[in-house]
């Protein structure tokens, strides 16, 4: 047994760089406790900069390393400069978590090419651009890396009615992660995917759109799952104990898919 391998160790992020986008609110705030505990310093990434600056102050007042920066994931340029600013500021992430997204709903027949064109450019092509700039951060820093994303439960079946746009961005998820699991095996840097099931989370909670009505609208059996369970999971593919596991997803849902 190396020194590495001691559980103790398995599971410490201590003096590595975690970045969790949408860390301002909900799942995101559960990610960012969960890994400031296990020791990273954690970079909260928001376009919400006063919830983000105010999330950051808890962490540290807690004990843990942590600060904020404001970037706006539909806007290139405020991801391109904002994750340079992160490596200036902090040097190379160990980590990344592309949690910040979206979740308002549109029945079908009544949907707006606006919507679909928000919802995708701050799902999809956020995390899309997050990980090609801070994967070449990671690839230059040459000492390997993490990436997770969050997708959803939506993705195992079972729908509630106005997330055509949503399940299509969380499923654009499912090709980002092969994709770049694939690009960036050889440096070390592995890619995977948590969906999580319900949460109640400020975005859940003021979606906007058609009465909540579907399928999806069952109780899990093992109680609605809370921001930490989902921490918990990331925290996994983020330490090393998850140090030969990519291309993998992990779903957090309560025991709903069984119903
Ligand atoms: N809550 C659920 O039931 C649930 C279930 C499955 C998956 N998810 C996913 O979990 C993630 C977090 O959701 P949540 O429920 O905590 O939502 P939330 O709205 O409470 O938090 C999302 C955060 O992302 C930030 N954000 C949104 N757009 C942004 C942008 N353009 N740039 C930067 N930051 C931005 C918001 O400011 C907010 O702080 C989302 O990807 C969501 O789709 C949520």
């Amino acid at each position: 047994m190396t020194e590495e391998s001691k559980v103790a160790n398995l599971f410490d992020l201590t003096g590595k760089t975690v970045v969790v986008t949408g860390a301002a609110s909900g799942i995101g705030v559960g990610i960012a406790e969960v890994a400031a505990e296990a020791g990273a310093l954690v970079v909260i990434v928001d376009r919400e900069q006063g919830a983000a600056e105010h999330q950051a102050q808890a962490l540290i007042d807690a004990g843990g390393k942590a600060a904020a920066l404001h970037i706006d994931l539909a806007d290139e340029a405020s991801v391109v400069d904002g994750c340079r600013e992160i490596v200036a500021r902090h040097g190379t992430p160990w980590g990344l978590v592309n949690n910040a997204g979206v979740q308002d709903r549109e029945l079908l027949l009544e949907s707006t090419t606006a919507e679909w064109d928000r919802t995708l450019t701050i799902n999809a092509r956020g995390p899309y651009l997050t990980t090609r700039e801070l994967g070449r951060a990671m690839v230059a820093g040459g000492n390997g890396g993490r990436i997770v994303n969050i997708a959803s439960v939506a993705l195992l079946g079972g729908l509630i009615k106005g997330h055509a746009a949503y399940a299509s961005s969380k499923t654009a998820l499912i090709g980002l992660t092969r994709a770049s699991a694939l690009e960036l095996i050889e440096h070390r840097i592995t890619v995977n995917l948590v969906l999580p099931g319900g949460v109640a989370t400020p975005g859940a909670i003021h979606a906007t759109g058609p009465l909540v009505d579907g399928p999806a609208r069952r109780p899990p059996p093992l109680g609605l799952n809370e921001p930490r369970d989902i921490g918990a999971a990331v925290l996994f593919f983020l330490t090393p104990a998850a140090a030969r596991v990519t291309n993998q997803s992990l779903a957090v849902e309560a025991g709903w898919a069984l119903t």
